[in-house]
């Protein structure tokens, strides 16, 4: 199983923070906001990883991270997406690098307090398919929004105004490799963009989407109420520093 985290896009919520950086690269508390969604994947046993980058100043990943050596690794791959078309335009940019594989995929902005190593053993038992994230928020209208009956997710909804619970769809999602075909037949949504919410809504309608919610707190980092918090948090209790299975 390979790894992708989405650090693309032109964090214009942070403007003017992200006038002349890459929104990853801001830091959280003690790291560059980067730092955590690799945590995350290495903490989950997946260290063949690519960043999908963007925007302004994408060299300086290459300055920060080299070949990941922080986290342990030997090797990191990357690539670039022009423009923003968004997160599944993104992630169409790894299908040659990941070809037959199946995929983990982190949103750059993403922080999550444990980890998510029992979700990912789950899907790799699941075989096919893919797998969602859940958690509870006070927000849920923020986010792509689960609609559930028992252990099915029906329904998935991008930013709705009326959300149907307040389960928000988080940005750690596990696919087959078949997401690369979905990817292609996909329309840019109202926002121009090709939305991850359209390709999780097509592994509902297959039959082949499972979910699980998350223990320990998670939050996005992408305005400056989230980035404000998301310091607190790892100030407060670290981030991905305790397993699920402690
Ligand atoms: O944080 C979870 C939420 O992330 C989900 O609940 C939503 O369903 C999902 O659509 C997404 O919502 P946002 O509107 O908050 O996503 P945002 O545009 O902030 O992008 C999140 C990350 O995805 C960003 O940090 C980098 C990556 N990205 C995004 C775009 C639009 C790219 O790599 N390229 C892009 O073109």
């Amino acid at each position: 199983m390979k790894g992708v985290i989405l650090a693309g896009g032109l964090g214009t919520r942070l403007f003017p923070l992200t006038k002349i950086t890459n929104k990853h690269l801001l830091p959280v508390y003690d790291r560059p906001m980067i730092y955590y969604p690799i945590q995350c994947l290495v903490n989950a046993g997946i260290t063949d990883i690519m960043i999908v980058t963007g925007g302004r100043k994408s060299g300086d990943f290459l300055s920060l991270l080299g070949n990941g050596s922080a986290f342990g690794l030997k090797h990191l791959n990357y690539t670039y997406q022009e423009g923003e078309g968004g997160i599944a335009d993104a992630l169409r940019l790894a299908r040659h690098w990941v070809g037959n594989d199946s995929i983990a995929v982190v949103l750059g902005d993403n922080i999550i307090e444990r980890n998510v190593n029992k979700a990912v053993r789950d899907f790799r038992k699941q075989g096919r398919g893919a797998k969602i994230l859940l958690k509870e928020v006070h927000d849920p209208e923020r986010f792509g929004v689960a609609r559930v009956q028992g252990d099915k997710v029906v329904e998935i909804v991008e930013k709705p105004k009326e959300p149907a619970s307040n389960l928000a769809v988080i940005g750690i999602y596990m696919y087959d490799s078949r997401v690369f075909e979905v990817i292609e037949k996909l329309e840019p949504s109202d926002r121009g963009e090709l939305e991850i919410t359209d390709v999780n809504n097509w592994y509902i309608r297959d039959g082949s989407m499972s979910y699980e919610v998350l223990e320990g707190w998670w939050t996005d980092a992408g305005t400056f109420e989230s980035l404000h918090r998301a310091s607190s948090l790892v100030a407060d209790g670290g981030a991905n520093l305790v397993s699920e299975d402690d």
